[in-house]
């Protein structure tokens, strides 16, 4: 296993680019699994999630080859319709094969994909939404098992949940739609610019789909969908992540392929601290000109204040003077971060999906384990800034959803090496 030394206390300064979004790829690379003609998928980032999807679909049958960020996928004659558990276990997105998978063949086996240290993971949306357009959806052995007698007929469907929308559920049944019969109207559906991507690439291979990005999605079933080529849309929740290394060491940063209207919430509540951000061509330019202010911020789904960034900004709350409350809707136990953040000297108080931070003058570099792949981004950032050196345990949950990011921080100046751990 790997581990991260950070020596804290450089201002970043230069300019960085972005890798391709984790979260876009994996439904897209699962939608391949539609046709039966060659998908080419550009700016994949090489990831652990994205090498976790591509044994699933060869183990499903389908040939693949990965080229630095190009996938070429071959799905013509793919049979086995079962996602095991030894793979979707390691991966919660993998349930996003269930939908195109049943559409394809009629008949499709996945794996529960069991919760995971954010929280309990349900799918109770994807089950009601593919029963609505006529899958029958059982849970036997630890398995979703869902076959379609006839066929899939198109339907209203409401995907609301207690907590929103879900992105994933709104991405099962948007594919499976794509070759149903006749319309189907998403309710609710999940507005993330991940859906809106892979909603482009449906279209590219021939799906009817209108509404993509609101929370009406509308989609008109075609008999089959053909092969396509598509580019993988930029990483918003890196583009905030490096955002905040710029705002926590006080820094000057410009992060290229930054799309303001993919990160606006984040835009909105660095403002509020103090940063100030100016769109560059093709990025964004991020500077910490005046002290921070304590703010408060709740996560939302898109358009809302990203839950998949709430670790990152309560490091950043953690220096900033003053209390600042950050309270998450989606995952209300997405707080591993903290005892690890109060390692480091962090005052930080949990009250149920609430934290109170105590913003403290300096942080102090400290041995602290990584715990899920957000966490470890917020450890990264608290030992950019905390005095002396920290070192991060179990970093391979970073590797899951971040490419290169010691890479791309030594190149803005911090100190920060890759090691094996004892
Ligand atoms: C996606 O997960 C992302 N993963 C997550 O990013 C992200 O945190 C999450 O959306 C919310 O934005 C990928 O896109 C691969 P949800 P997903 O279904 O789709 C509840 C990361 O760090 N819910 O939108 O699995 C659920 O409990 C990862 O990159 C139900 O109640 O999340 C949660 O409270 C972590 N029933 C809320 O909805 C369901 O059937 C949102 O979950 C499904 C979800």
């Amino acid at each position: 296993m790997d581990k991260f030394i950070i020596e804290g206390g450089i201002k970043l300064k230069g300019a960085v680019a972005l890798s391709g979004s984790k979260n876009a790829a994996l439904p897209i690379l699962a939608a391949t699994l539609l046709t039966d003609s060659k998908c080419v998928i550009k700016n994949v980032p090489p990831l652990r999630d994205v090498y976790t999807m591509l044994r699933i679909l060869r183990f499903l049958g389908v040939k693949v080859n990965m080229e630095d960020d190009v996938v070429t996928i071959e799905p013509k004659g793919y049979k086995n319709y079962k996602a095991p558990y030894k793979l979707v276990s390691t991966m919660r997105a993998s349930v996003c094969v269930l939908g195109p998978i049943l559409a394809k063949l009629k008949h499709a086996e996945v794996s529960m994909p069991g919760g995971c240290v954010i929280g309990p993971r349900p799918i109770d949306l994807h089950i009601k939404g593919l029963r609505s357009i006529g899958a029958d959806i059982k849970i036997d052995h630890g398995y979703i098992v869902a076959e379609v007698k006839k066929e899939l007929r198109g339907t209203r469907v409401y995907l609301g949940g207690n907590f929103g929308s879900s992105v994933l559920a709104t991405a099962n049944i948007m594919m499976a739609a794509t070759l149903a019969k006749g319309k189907t109207r998403i309710e609710s559906a999940a507005c993330e610019p991940e859906i809106h991507d892979l909603a482009n690439f449906l279209i590219k291979m021939g799906a009817k789909i209108k509404g993509h990005g609101t929370p009406i999605i509308e989609i008109t079933g075609v008999s089959s969908l053909h092969g396509a080529e598509h580019t993988v849309i930029h990483d918003r929740i890196e583009a905030g992540t490096l955002m905040i290394a710029a705002a926590i060491t006080g820094g000057d940063i410009t992060i290229k392929h930054a799309k303001e209207e993919h990160v606006g919430a984040i835009i909105d509540k660095l403002e509020l601290i103090g940063i100030k951000i100016t769109k560059v061509k093709d990025g964004l330019r991020v500077q910490k000109t005046h002290s921070l202010k304590p703010i408060d911020a709740t996560t939302l789904p898109y358009p809302g204040f990203p839950t998949d960034m709430q670790a990152q900004m309560t490091a950043l709350m953690s220096i900033t003077k003053g209390i600042s409350i950050i309270t998450e809707k989606i995952y209300p136990k997405r707080f591993m971060h903290v005892s690890e953040l109060a390692r480091m000297g962090a005052y930080i108080n949990l009250e149920g999906p609430t934290a109170i931070v105590n913003g403290v003058t300096r942080l102090s570099g400290a041995p602290v384990m990584a715990s899920d792949l957000r966490a470890s981004a917020a450890l990264i950032l608290a030992g950019l800034v905390a005095k002396g050196k920290t070192e991060i345990s179990r970093i391979y949950h970073l590797d899951r959803g971040y490419h290169n990011l010691e890479e791309k921080l030594e190149k803005l100046g911090a100190k920060i090496k890759r090691e094996k751990e004892d």
